[in-house]
Parts: C-alpha cells; structure tokens; sequence
C-alpha cells in the first residue's frame, strides 16, 4: 500500500482520472436497475409502449455511457500501474547499487532478481486491481443496500445481513492465507538461484556429467513451489466461492420473502426484479473485493520484501562533507589495516603497511587464498577495514566522495567480466568520452588490438553474455584495454595476465611501461611477472612477509626465494623438454 501511494502521487492526473470514472461507472451502474423496475411496473404493467420506448432509449444511452467510462479508467490505471512498476524497479536498481556487497550475498542475487521482478509485479498487479475497484466495490455495494433499502425496507435490511457474514470470512482468510504467500516468494527465490547456478555453470555441469545431480536439485526446489502454491491456491479456491455461496442464499431468502409480498400485498414484481438486480451488485461487489483482497495479501507479502532491500543499511556511502581529492606524493597508503569478511571469522589480512609513490609499480605476489585479491577489494570500498586506515594522496578514501574517487582507479579484476554488447562499448564502458584513437592505443597496448583485428566485425563484433565467445586471454586483454581507457591514476592488475602467454605478457607490460605513466599495483602469481617493480610483497596467509625490491627480497624473503626457486625450475625444465 505504502508503495502504491507514494509512487502514485506522481501521477496524480491520471490516478485522480482513473477514480473519476470509475466512480462515474459505479454511479451507471447504480441506476440501471431503477430505470429497469420503472419500464417494468409503468410502461410494461400498463402496456405503455412510448414509456418502455423512451425509458429503454434511456438506458441505452446511459450504458453506452459507462462503457466509454470504463475504457478510459481501464486505459488511465493501466497507465498508473505501469508506471508504478516502472518506478519501484528503478527506485529498487539504485538501491541494490548502494547496498554493501556483504549484503547482496546475504540476500542473494537471485533474490534480488525475483523481488525486481516477481514482487514488483505482484504491487504492480494489485495497483492496477485497486483502481478497477478501489472505490467501486464498497460503493456499489453501499449503493446497492441503499437503492434496496429505498425499494423495500423489509428486503433491504435482508442484504445488509449478509456483509458482516461476508467482512468475516474475509478477514479469516487474510490471516490464513499471508503467511502461504511469504512462502511461496521464497519457494520462488529458491528456484531461481538453482536455476541461475545452472545457467552460470553449465559447461560445468555437462563436463562432469552432472546434468541428473543438478537435475535433481531443481526439481526438488521445483516442487516444492508448486507445492506452497497448490496450497496457498487451495485456500483461496474456497474463498470466493464461498463468498458467492453467501450471497446467493440471501437471494433465495429475498425471492422466498418477496413472492410472499407479491401475493399478499400490493408489492411491484419491477421491484423484486430491481433488488435482486442490487443483490447481483453486492455479490458482485464482495467477489471483487476478495479478488482485491487475495492480491492485497500476495503484495502486501511482496511489500514486505521490498522494503527489507530498501531499508538495508547501506554501509560503504559517500560521507555528507566529502574532502577533495588533491594529489600528493603518496597515490595510496595502507596503515595498520585488519579485515576480516564475517565477525566469527579469522582475519583475512593482519596489520598490512604500504606506500605506493606516483609513476611506480607495487607488486603483490603469494600463494592462493592469502588475501591479495581482498586487498583489491578494500583498495575499491567493496569493503571496509575493521581497523587501520586506507588513504588515497593522504586522505582517509572514507572521507572522499565515492563515486569520484573510484573514478581515479581502474581494475582490472581476477575474476573478469565483459558485458554483452560490442567489443567497442565494452571498451568504452569506463570512459564514455574515450575517442576511437584512444581505443585503438590502449587496446595494442593491452595486445588486443591484433585479435580483435582479425575478427570480421573487429571493434563492432558483438559480445555474448560475459564474453563467451572469446578465449580466456583474450578477455583478459579486452579486461585490461577496458581499464587503460580509462585513464586511470592508479591502475590494478590482479592477476590479469594469467591466461596470457609469457611472450604476450612480456609486451603488454613493455607497452604499459613506454606508454603510460600510472601508479600500478600488480598481482600475480608468476615471478616473471613481478619482478621488474619498484616495490613487492610477499603475502602469506594474510600477512605481509616481506617488502622490497627483486634483489632485497631474494636475500632476505624466504617465500621469494622458494616460489623464485620453484618457477625458475619449471621454466628450465619446460625449456628442456
Ligand atoms: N566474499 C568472501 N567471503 C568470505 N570469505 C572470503 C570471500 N572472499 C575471499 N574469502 C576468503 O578470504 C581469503 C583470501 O581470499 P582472496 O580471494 O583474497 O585470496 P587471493 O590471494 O586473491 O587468492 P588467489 O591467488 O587464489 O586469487 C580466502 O581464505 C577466502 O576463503
Ligand atoms: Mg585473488
């Protein structure tokens, strides 16, 4: 509810038109069976054929009328409701944005999917369903006890007896049925993250032959949607019908009554036939409500959902004041800094101190799981130290303002990812000023161009989901020609040349040297790959071990040494065989 009118205050024009006509419907509605009882009892009764003329021409008329009504209102609400999803999703997108990425795991992606869907569409549904009844169920059927009530007393205070019946079992069937719909948005939560792994994995799973195993675990979440469903459906499948059931009794009782009237006293059979025209209204307009109800029980569940994204706190914001960014002679600085992903967990880093001077490469080298690329996530403020202080040209990157500060870095991360659309866009994605000549440059520099140069489109072939279609160094090249257009103060590489060969690698880096000059930190695994920087660390199990240059750490690292040892040794031997 809350949603709906907050969003619908928007377009007040075209809610406040829907509500209008409606409400001119309902009033067309309402007379029709008196115009009816007239022609009955005065033109029929007296063989009065220019009355029943005149009276049906009436009618006509005014039916005519509330049909055009009601294409208005339906077109109007259709046009709010729409809207209204349009909004809650673009509101919900932003705030997924802000939302730390310790809280979009916790909620999971594929939920998020389905409250961005599904659970806007359920608020959407019953906006819609509002404007078709909001006003006009409880007018017409407070109308249709009126005009009843005007007809005949007796058979009018009949149809008030049946709305508290009905209020009644409406309300049990509120509280009966809520907690079946949270059920089934999780069931369907459930079936979508099954499905979203699948997807994701699904070279996985046909190379391990796993296709049965997966199969089974979604049909499992499967059927248990279907199950929640059948459920929640069965508790409504009673409930309408019963409503109708009530109703109808009434009816019987108020012909029963009424051909009782009709035999003993003067009473008018157009009369009869114009309260049980009502009767039909107030069944009508009691079905309706339960309708609306089942969708207020279903949105109201989704709301709910909604609100548990929109209210999450968004821990990683940029500060009210921010400080400017003002370049000095260190580009960044860790101080003391300790993080650990959960509260119950060990620390991932421990006490890391470092300075990276402009125009200068830190490499960071160390075995798998020791928190390198953690460190790039902090450096990023995916995440915030639990102590320490990461500064960026002397300034604590909490005081900065987020947004412009991650404009000055570039990644290009581990794990990398292209989005679909063409090389050209993806490229352009960090910096959509970039000309095409600065595409070019940072792509030979990145060694993309030659391949890209061989594909028919060149920098118009379009890229399928996550650049499926290229090879894995190839990715990383695109990954790291994405980042040099950006033009970036400090520039990360993790681990980005690790599907690159070593020739490759070897000019990418020469390039990156006789072209650029950026404040780089390096990441990698091969010794080859670091060893040229100004500065390295040696990470082990989320400590530093040691810091300095190729020739110091070879003296004093005994990590360096060994992992130094080990590759030279492969590399001889690979030379051998
Ligand atoms: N999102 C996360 N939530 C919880 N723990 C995590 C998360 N990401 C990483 N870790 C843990 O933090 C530790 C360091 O991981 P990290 O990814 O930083 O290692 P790495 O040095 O980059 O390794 P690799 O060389 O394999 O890329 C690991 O023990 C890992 O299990
Ligand atoms: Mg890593």
């Amino acid at each position: 509810m809350n949603y709906i009118f907050k969003y619908a205050k928007k377009y007040k024009k075209d809610f406040t038109l829907a509500i209008l006509f409606l409400l001119l419907e309902t009033f067309v509605d309402l007379i029709l069976p008196t115009i009816m009882s007239f022609i009955i009892d005065n033109g029929v009764k007296n063989n009065d054929l220019d009355y029943v003329l005149k009276y049906s021409l009436y009618m006509l008329i005014i039916t005519l009328l509330g049909t055009s009504f009601a294409v208005v209102r339906n077109i109007k609400s259709s046009i709010v409701s729409q809207s209204i999803g349009k909004d809650l999703r673009e509101d919900l997108y932003i705030k997924i944005n802000k939302l730390s990425a310790s809280k979009i795991t916790e909620i999971s992606e594929a939920s998020l999917i389905t409250r961005l869907t599904n659970d806007v569409n359920q608020i959407q549904n019953f906006a819609h369903g509002l404007m078709r009844i909001f006003v006009k169920a409880p007018l017409l059927g407070i109308g249709s006890i009126i005009m009843a009530l005007l007809l005949d007393r007796t058979i009018g205070l009949i149809s008030i007896l049946i709305v508290p019946i009905v209020i009644f079992t409406i309300i049990i069937n509120l509280k009966l049925s809520y907690p079946i719909f949270i059920r089934i948005q999780k069931s369907l939560d459930k079936v979508n993250s099954r499905l979203k792994e699948y997807l994701s994995g699904i070279r996985v799973v046909k190379a391990f032959n796993r296709y049965d195993y997966e199969k089974k675990r979604f049909d499992k979440v499967n059927e248990d949607l279907k199950k929640v469903s059948i459920s929640g459906m069965r508790r409504l499948a009673i409930f309408s019908p019963l409503v109708t059931l009530l109703v109808n009794l009434g009816i019987v009782v108020i012909l029963w009554v009424g051909s009782d009237l009709v035999v003993n006293a003067d009473f008018e059979v157009g009369k009869i036939v114009a309260v049980l025209n009502y009767m039909t209204q107030l069944l009508f307009s009691l079905v309706m409500s339960t309708r609306i109800i089942n969708m207020y029980i279903r949105s109201k569940a989704s709301s709910e959902r909604l609100d548990e994204v929109f209210n999450a706190e968004e821990t990683l914001n940029s500060p009210d004041n921010p400080l400017e960014i003002n370049k000095n002679d260190t580009v960044l600085e860790f101080k003391n800094v300790y993080f650990k992903y959960f509260d119950t967990t060990n620390y991932v880093l421990e006490n890391i101190n470092f300075k990276v001077e402009p125009n200068t490469t830190l490499a960071i080298i160390g075995t798998t799981g020791s928190g390198k690329s953690t460190l790039v996530n902090l450096i990023l403020r995916f995440f915030d130290p639990n102590s320490g202080e990461i500064k960026f040209y002397g300034k604590n990157i909490k005081d900065l303002d987020l947004k412009k500060y991650r404009e000055k870095i570039a990644v290009v991360p581990q794990k990398n990812l292209l989005f679909t659309g063409t090389i050209l866009e993806n490229l352009r994605w960090g910096n959509k000023n970039a000309t095409y000549e600065d595409i070019i440059k940072c792509s030979k520099i990145a060694m993309a161009d030659e391949f890209i140069q061989t594909f028919k489109d060149g920098y118009n072939t379009y890229l399928g989901q996550g650049g499926v279609n290229l090879s894995g160094g190839q990715k990383q090249r695109l990954s790291i020609a994405r980042a040099l257009v950006k033009n970036p103060e400090l520039l990360i590489l993790d681990d980005a040349t690790s599907s690159v060969d070593l020739i490759t690698e070897r000019k990418i880096k020469e390039g990156l040297k006789r072209n650029l000059s950026t404040t780089t930190i390096l990441i990698a695994q091969r010794i080859t790959s670091v060893m040229d920087a100004e500065n390295i660390i040696v990470l082990d199990d989320g400590k530093i071990e040691a810091i300095g240059t190729h020739d110091f750490l070879l003296n004093n690292s005994s990590i360096y040494k060994s992992i130094y040892i080990s590759q030279l040794g492969e590399e001889v031997s690979n030379f051998g065989a």
